[in-house]
């Protein structure tokens, strides 16, 4: 029996979040410049994007770049800019026959304007596509998009325009970057790290972790089908006791 038939069709999360991560130390084991790490990684968001068509997973946010990643040297900078423009070109059509819908979450304005155009292109393109929505997380920080949820409302109600009586966590959650996205189910880290490093700080509240020592450039389906398996064999309790869950 593979690993991917051990997985039940009935109990596949809606929506995978990963944080890739080890492209640098891949490079560094292979003696390559980080950049190359990079390359392979991308190479592995197709392999995440397969199992998701496989699958039915509906929604796949990674994170490819966070606000703290600006302070990454000025050349890694622009190859991950480049790699991501680079990749848009190179994956376009194939995204569209795999009826996959882009978005990106994040402060977009602070990213250069040939990458904000090429984003806007894939956007537009596939604007119609309903099979899986692919959600890139770019200068994105949890605390950057709770604080920027915090400041539409405030000034709302400033204006008068609402009271705060009407703040509830419907309306807060519609301020946020991933508006009309499900909460994930599933968090997947690599490399072996196992922290949330300022991702979706508020929509993963409820999320299954799964961390795995393998390099993000080294990630294969095969992981990805674990990760399922090891979600669908937790249980999950919403602050419930057990006994609630199961009758
Ligand atoms: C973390 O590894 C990875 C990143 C900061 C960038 C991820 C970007 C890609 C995989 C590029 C392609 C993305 C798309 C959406 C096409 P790291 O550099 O922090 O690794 P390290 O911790 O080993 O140094």
């Amino acid at each position: 029996m593979s690993v991917k038939d051990k997985i039940d069709k009935l109990k596949i999360p809606q929506h995978v979040a990963i944080i890739m991560d080890g492209n640098g130390r891949w490079a560094k084991s292979h003696g390559k410049i980080r950049l190359s790490g990079h390359q392979e990684g991308a190479k592995s968001v197709k392999k995440a994007l397969e199992v998701c068509g496989e699958l039915g997973i509906k929604y796949l946010t990674v994170y490819a770049f966070s606000t703290e990643n600006w302070n990454r040297p000025k050349t890694e900078i622009s190859g991950l800019m480049n790699l991501l423009v680079s990749s848009i070109d190179k994956e376009l059509d194939e995204i569209n026959k795999l009826e996959i819908k882009i978005k990106i979450i994040g402060e977009i304005d602070k990213l250069p304007g040939n990458v904000r155009k090429k984003l806007q292109f894939a956007i537009e393109k596939t604007k119609n596509n309903s099979k899986l929505t692919f959600i890139v997380a770019l200068s994105y920080s949890g605390r950057w998009d709770i604080l920027n949820a915090v400041k539409k409302i405030a000034q709302k109600v400033k204006d008068n325009k609402m009271n705060v009586s009407d703040i509830d966590y419907n309306y807060f959650e519609s301020q946020l970057a991933t508006t009309g996205i499900p909460d994930p189910e599933l968090l997947i880290r690599t490399s072996g790290e196992e922290r949330i490093s300022n991702f979706l700080l508020y929509q993963l509240a409820y999320a299954e972790l799964f961390f795995t020592d393998v390099l993000w450039p080294d990630f294969s389906k095969e992981v990805f089908y674990q990760a399922i398996i090891d979600y669908q064999n937790r249980e999950r309790r919403f602050g419930k006791t057990s006994e609630q869950i199961t009758n």
